[in-house]
C-alpha cells in the first residue's frame, strides 16, 4: 500500500476500500504515514465526507490501534452517556449514580475541558482527594462497590485518535463531521460499554451550531455505535444558554450535589432524567425504577458519596471557594430575553474555570453563578451574574466576554427553544 494512492483516492471523491482504511489508520499510528501525508487525507477527509461503511471501517481501525475493554464479568448491563460538551454541562454528575442506582453499571471515561466548555475531570478534581487515575482493575472494583465510575481515559485506548487529533487541531480538519464521530465513538466503544447514548449539544455555546449539522453528527455516530453492536441513541439539547445556573468547577459539584439531593435548577434535572432513561432503556431496562425516583428517594445520592469515596475523595468536605467574587446586575427590569451559552462560557475560562492549553492547571474556584435564566423576570440594579476568581485582574476581561451576551425585554420570547429537541436513532 502507499499513502500517496489513498489519499489520491479520496482527493478524487472515491470511496477508501477497508484494506486502505485499515492500513492507512494502523501505519499512522507505527509512525509509518509521516504527518503531512496524514494531514492531506484528513483534509480530502474533510472535503468529500465518507461513507457510512467508511466511517465505520475507520472507527474499528482506530479501536483496533489500542485495547478495549470488557465488563462482561459485571452482573449488570453496562450503558453509557457522552455530551457533545457545553457550557454549564455537568450532567455526568448527578446522571451516572442515578442510572446505577436504577440497576445499571456505568463505566464512564471522560475528558477534561479546553477552550470555553468545561470538562467532567476538572470539575470532579474540585472534591477534596478525588482521584481521576484508575487502573483497569481499580475501575473494575469502583463499579463494584458503587455501580457507577468516572475516571480518564488511560493511554492505551484509541492511540491513534489521540494522534489525529492533535493534527487536526493543527492543520484546519477538526469539523469534518466523519472524523469527529469516529474519534469520539472510537473511544466510546473502547471503553466498552454496552449502550450509550448521546446528549448532541446545539447553539452558540457547543461545537456544533446549527441543528442540521447536529443531526448529521448524530446520525453518523448512532450509525458507528449501531454497527459496532453498541445500542446508540441521541438526543439534541439546547446550549443557546447554559445549563443550570452554574458554570465552573466547584460550582458545578455543588450544583449537582443539589440535583442528588432531589432539588437543583430545573433543566438539569429534566436532561438527567431524559438522559437516565434512555440510557436504561437502551441497555434493554425500560422497566427498571425511574432515574426521577433514584434522585427523589437519596438512592442516587448513596451512589454518588460510594462512588466518590471509592476514589480517594471525601463527598462531605467543603468545596474550594475563589477568593474574589464580582456582581454584574440587571441592566433593566423586565425579562430575560438572552443568555448567551458562548459568553457566559468565555467568561468562566477567562475567570480561570478552563484551560487554554491541555497542560495548564484550572482553579476549582472559579467561574459563574446565573441568578436568572431566559424567560425569568429581573429587575433593574438586582444581581444576574456572580462571578468568581482567584485572582481579580482576570475579573475585566470576563465582564469583556459578557458584553452582548445578555438581553432583557418587555415580554418572555416566544421563541424559546425546548432544551430537548429532537431524539435520534
Ligand atoms: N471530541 C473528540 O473526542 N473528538 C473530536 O474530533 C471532537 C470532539
Amino acid at each position: 500500500m502507499d499513502a500517496i494512492d489513498v489519499i489520491r483516492a479520496k482527493r478524487d471523491g472515491g470511496e477508501l476500500t477497508p484494506e486502505q482504511i485499515d492500513w492507512a489508520v494502523a501505519a499512522y499510528t507505527r509512525g509509518e504515514i509521516a504527518e503531512e501525508q496524514m494531514a492531506s487525507l484528513a483534509m480530502a477527509i474533510l472535503l468529500n465526507g465518507m461513507t457510512r461503511a467508511e466511517v465505520s471501517r475507520w472507527t474499528q481501525a482506530m479501536i483496533d490501534s489500542g485495547d478495549r475493554m470488557d465488563w462482561s464479568g459485571l452482573d449488570r448491563p453496562t450503558t453509557d452517556k457522552h455530551s457533545t460538551g457545553g457550557v454549564g454541562d455537568k450532567i455526568t454528575l448527578p446522571l451516572a449514580p442515578a442510572v446505577a442506582a436504577c440497576g445499571a453499571a456505568v463505566p464512564q471515561l471522560s475528558g477534561r475541558g479546553l477552550g470555553h466548555t468545561g470538562g467532567t475531570l476538572d470539575k470532579l478534581e474540585s472534591i477534596p482527594g478525588w482521584r481521576a487515575s484508575l487502573s483497569t482493575e481499580e475501575m473494575l472494583g469502583v463499579l463494584r462497590e458503587a455501580g457507577a465510575v468516572v475516571c480518564a481515559a488511560g493511554s492505551g485506548l484509541a492511540p491513534a485518535d489521540r494522534r489525529l487529533y492533535a493534527l487536526r487541531d493543527v492543520t484546519g480538519t477538526v469539523e469534518s463531521i466523519p472524523l469527529i464521530a469516529s474519534s469520539i465513538m472510537s473511544k466510546k466503544i473502547a471503553e466498552g460499554t454496552g449502550a450509550l447514548v448521546l446528549d448532541v449539544k446545539v447553539g452558540s455555546g457547543a461545537f456544533m451550531k446549527t441543528p442540521d449539522t447536529a443531526r448529521e453528527l448524530a446520525e453518523t455516530m448512532v450509525g458507528i455505535g449501531n454497527d459496532h453492536g453498541v445500542r446508540t441513541v441521541a438526543l439534541l439539547t439546547a446550549m443557546d444558554r447554559p445549563l443550570g445556573n452554574a458554570v465552573g468547577n466547584a460550582v458545578e459539584v455543588a450544583e449537582s450535589v443539589e440535583v442528588l439531593a432531589g432539588g437543583g435548577p430545573p433543566d438539569v434535572v429534566e436532561l438527567t432524567v431524559a438522559l437516565g432513561r434512555e440510557m436504561l432503556a437502551a441497555a434493554g431496562m425500560a422497566g427498571a425504577k425511574d432515574p426521577a425516583d433514584a434522585l427523589r428517594d437519596g438512592t442516587a445520592m448513596d451512589v454518588w458519596r460510594r462512588m466518590i469515596r471509592a476514589q480517594g475523595g471525601d463527598p462531605l468536605a467543603p468545596l474550594p471557594v475563589a477568593r474574589e467574587s464580582h456582581e454584574v446586575f440587571a441592566p433593566s427590569s423586565g425579562v430575560l430575553k438572552r443568555l448567551d451559552a458562548f459568553g457566559v462560557g468565555v467568561a468562566a475560562w477567562r475567570l480561570g474555570a478552563g484551560r487554554a492549553r491541555k497542560e495548564d492547571p484550572v482553579s476549582a474556584g472559579a467561574g459563574i453563578i446565573c441568578h436568572a435564566k431566559p424567560g425569568d423576570k429581573v429587575t433593574k440594579g438586582r444581581p444576574l451574574l456572580s462571578l468568581y476568581a482567584d485572582d481579580v485582574s482576570r475579573i475585566p476581561r470576563a465582564l469583556e466576554a459578557l458584553e452582548g451576551a445578555v438581553e432583557v425585554g418587555e415580554s418572555a420570547a416566544a421563541d424559546l427553544e425546548p432544551l430537548i429537541l429532537q431524539r435520534v436513532g
